[in-house]
């Protein structure tokens, strides 16, 4: 009797124990993720925001803003927690952890979603928005709308696009003043089929690689040289293993802010107008602060390096704009007749090229 009594109790116990584990599991899985470090606060949401940026850049200043911003309005209750550098993920990497929803926020490059959106692509096509106007322009007018609507049909919510500058060019094998000049070197690009063949265009060789991998490749030599803005070249020190900066502004290189849209679904809808305001001041501040970022940090690589600076003429970029026009007819099709005419507008109304 004392026997079957003890088994009766074991059986009884570990019916309890698994009824409990299957009502845990089943609430986790359906609850959002919240921080239960902070005793009181149990429902607090946190939100992963992963990107591949030193901290001092316009991307990651614009994050931790955002941060604090959702933290001010939400009393707390949302907790924006930010990991820069490649901390958590690479550049490829952190796009399938957003879609899995392993973290929930990301702001690649926009260049970055051109494989999973060919579209995205119009904004990589060189000297396609000349002046900081015209990127505003596009970014907050129709081709942006177009371009965020473009990434719904993945498991991504696009909310706004943030800035960091125009892309450069620096080589260990210069001065770089003219097509003809990168003939034969071998350039580290983001991967993306427009930029690949912008390159080719001048007889160089582009490859796509991760961001957090360029320093090491330049300074072994195994790559000539890169593009990118001078808030990268300068956060990420390539000017210390490069010995020519070209100020050529031929390529933009901005960000596309996304969220993963099963956790967007979830919030209710005082928290998705939380983190739309704090977004909408975090991008006003962004899209001014980042050019002058960029111009500040030139001078401070100029007092800080020897790197020999050259910038493009006028009639340069006119020639460098004309020799890459052929990149423009080749996109066309993918990219779609009536954003590349949207965008051809855009140029003719901010440059003469
Ligand atoms: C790059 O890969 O060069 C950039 O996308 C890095 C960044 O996020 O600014």
């Amino acid at each position: 009797m004392k026997a079957f009594l003890s088994i009766a109790f074991l059986l009884f116990a570990g019916l309890a124990v698994s009824i409990w584990i299957g009502f845990h599991t089943k609430f986790s899985e359906n609850s959002l993720p919240f921080d239960d470090d902070q005793k009181g606060i149990k429902e607090q949401i946190v939100i992963k925001f992963s990107h591949v940026v030193a901290e001092n850049t316009p991307k990651g200043l614009a994050a931790q803003r955002f941060a604090k911003l959702v933290d001010q309005k939400s009393d707390g209750r949302i907790k924006v927690e930010v990991i820069p550098n490649g901390g958590l993920y690479s550049d490829q990497e952190e796009l399938e952890a957003l879609e899995y929803g392993d973290i929930q926020m990301i702001a690649p490059a926009t260049t970055k979603l051109s494989t999973f959106s060919p579209k995205f692509q119009v904004l990589d096509l060189p000297y396609a928005m000349p002046t900081r106007e015209s990127i505003i322009q596009v970014l907050n007018g129709d081709i942006g709308k177009t371009l965020l609507q473009s990434i719904e049909k993945g498991n991504m919510k696009g909310l706004t696009f943030w800035t960091n500058g125009f892309k450069q060019i620096t080589t260990n094998d210069g001065p770089v003043k003219q097509p003809s000049d990168l003939k034969g070197q071998t350039l580290r690009i983001m991967p993306s089929p427009v930029l690949e063949k912008q390159f080719q265009g001048v007889n160089a060789k582009a490859v796509g690689l991760d961001f957090n991998e360029t320093y090491r490749l330049l300074e072994s030599g195994e790559l000539n040289g890169e593009e990118n803005t001078i808030s990268n070249i300068y956060s990420k020190k390539f000017f210390d293993v490069q010995s020519h900066l070209t100020i050529s502004n031929h390529g933009f290189l901005g960000y596309t802010v996304i969220m993963n849209k099963d956790f967007w679904k979830k919030l209710s809808e005082e928290q998705q107008k939380i983190i739309n305001e704090s977004l909408k001041e975090t991008t006003q501040w962004n899209q001014t602060q980042s050019f002058d970022m960029n111009e500040e940090q030139l001078r401070s690589i100029q007092k800080q390096s020897g790197i020999e600076i050259y910038h493009l003429t006028d009639e340069e970029k006119r020639k460098w704009a004309e020799h890459w026009e052929p990149v423009w007819k080749e996109f066309e099709e993918e990219i779609g007749t009536e954003l590349m005419r949207k965008m051809k507008n855009a140029r003719k109304e901010h440059s003469d090229f």
